[in-house]
């Protein structure tokens, strides 16, 4: 199957004809997506035996099975996180979802099933999401980045057996898809070895490391539905088929506000990883809410990025926990990141401050940087810097490929070989005997 790209405005128009049936925008959204995720369970020979049905009752009638296929699924057949029956479909509306999943089968090929395209295209059809929450996916090779810096670390120290992270703004799940295939296959340098292999052992593992959370119940049902599709080719199986026992960790929940979250529990993550939203509330009284829960650093007309960073550093991580973020850098320059800046970032262990500010990352039109820190006082006296020169001469084919993006990951790679090297260097001389280890001079 080739996957041909249609511009965001199709997708626009798309909600909109369904919306003249639904009656409002957001249903429309729903159904649109709800089509989608039902073709990719079928088309992937996931879902339960049977043909795909057809029509809107089909649609509701296919949900119900993926629902009862496992009790993280549930979520597609409660009327709360799908309001579907309430804003029923005609015939018309039916017709043009079936026709633009027919000339757009934007599902990945055959081989493909992590259902990336599936949350990018929720992002294109919901502007409700999109303009309400901040979601914007974060792409795959952004997401492997801030993975490198935070979980593959946490792996080697923590070991993959005991290696627990979370994605407290998950959003459809791109980074918590890409830290599953992480732990369930672990970087080679990993010095403790994975007790598990690559079947159910390693998958259920793989599940039970990974917790994703986020204030959309559909798109938080999205990373759950994504985790098990992933479980489920990984071990050869249909959803149906997958046990009930395999723990899925995905939430909807506010992640700065609810106590009350199991998986939102103090000090249990070895790494937090997230691309945050990065607008101020709209709502007053969230607002408010958030200011009286993160004194600290919600000053002004805040972002909610930088609560959350205060949620994974203070709350979510455990002691010297990776944190890693893609954020705006609008904290850099305006009056509310000051506090942040000179008293509440300085509090913890910097590791990494990337510049990604010239970088093309689509649809993130605010300038950004990766910041990743360890949830501990300032240890040492290196914190890792790589500076912008310039921004991408033009808009890249292929952004991950892009002149910028790549000149981060080579720096990001020699100064990885650098401390790895380091490292070995340190552990040779004190098997040694040696106790007085030089360090030598390093700059880039
Ligand atoms: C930039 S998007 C993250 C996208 C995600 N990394 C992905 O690739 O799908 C930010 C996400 O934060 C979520 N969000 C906003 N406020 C939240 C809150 N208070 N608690 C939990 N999630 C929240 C939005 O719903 C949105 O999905």
């Amino acid at each position: 199957m080739t996957t041909r790209t249609l511009s965001p405005a199709a997708y626009d128009k798309l909600t909109t004809t369904v919306a003249r049936e639904t009656g409002e925008r957001r249903t429309s959204a729903l159904w649109s997506h709800a089509a989608a995720l039902v073709r990719h369970a079928h088309e992937h020979g996931l879902a339960p035996a049977g043909h795909r049905p057809s029509g809107p009752d089909g649609l509701l009638k296919s949900l119900e099975e993926l629902a009862g296929c496992h009790p993280a699924l549930a979520p597609l057949a409660d009327p709360a996180v799908l309001p579907l029956r309430e804003q029923p479909l005609g015939s018309a509306a039916w017709t043009a979802i079936e026709e633009f999943w027919d000339r757009h089968p934007a599902l990945e090929g055959a081989h493909r099933v992590d259902g990336y395209a599936l949350g990018d295209t929720y992002q294109l059809l919901s502007d409700e999401a999109r303009k309400g929450r901040a979601l914007c996916q974060t792409p795959p090779w952004v997401a492997r980045l801030l993975l490198r810096l935070s979980l593959e670390p946490a792996i080697e120290e923590w070991g993959p057996a005991d290696v627990r992270m979370i994605d407290p703004a998950c959003g459809t799940g791109h980074i918590a898809v890409a830290a599953f295939h992480m732990v369930r296959v672990p970087p080679v340098r990993s010095r403790r070895p994975a007790p598990v292999g690559h079947g159910p052992r390693a998958v259920e593992r793989a599940l039970a490391a990974v917790s994703g959370v986020d204030l959309d119940a559909y798109a938080a049902a999205l990373t759950a539905y994504r985790l098990l599709a992933c479980s489920a080719s990984v071990l050869g199986v249909r959803l149906d088929q997958i046990p009930a026992s395999l723990p899925v960790n995905v939430a909807a929940a506010d992640s700065l506000l609810d106590r009350t979250e199991p998986l939102l529990a103090g000090g249990a993550y070895h790494a937090c990883v997230a691309n945050p939203p990065y607008i101020t509330p709209k709502d007053a009284t969230v607002r408010d809410r958030v200011r009286a829960a993160y004194p600290q650093v919600a000053v002004g007309k805040y972002s909610l990025a930088l609560p959350f960073t205060a949620l994974m550093l203070e709350h979510l991580a455990a002691p010297g926990g990776f944190v890693a973020q893609l954020t705006a850098n609008s904290f850099m320059k305006r009056e509310f990141g000051r506090r942040y800046v000179t008293e509440f970032l300085p509090r913890f262990d910097a590791r990494w401050i990337i510049d990604t500010s010239g970088a093309y990352i689509p649809g993130h039109g605010t300038p950004t940087c990766i910041l990743v820190h360890r949830a501990r006082p300032p240890v040492g006296d290196t914190v890792t810097v790589i500076r912008g020169n310039r921004g991408e001469p033009h808009v890249p084919d292929d952004p991950a490929r892009g002149l910028v993006w790549r000149a981060i990951e080579e720096a990001v790679d020699s100064r990885l070989a650098w401390d790895r090297f380091r490292a070995g260097t340190d552990r040779a001389r004190r098997e040694e005997g040696h106790t007085d280890v030089a360090h030598w001079g390093f700059s880039m």
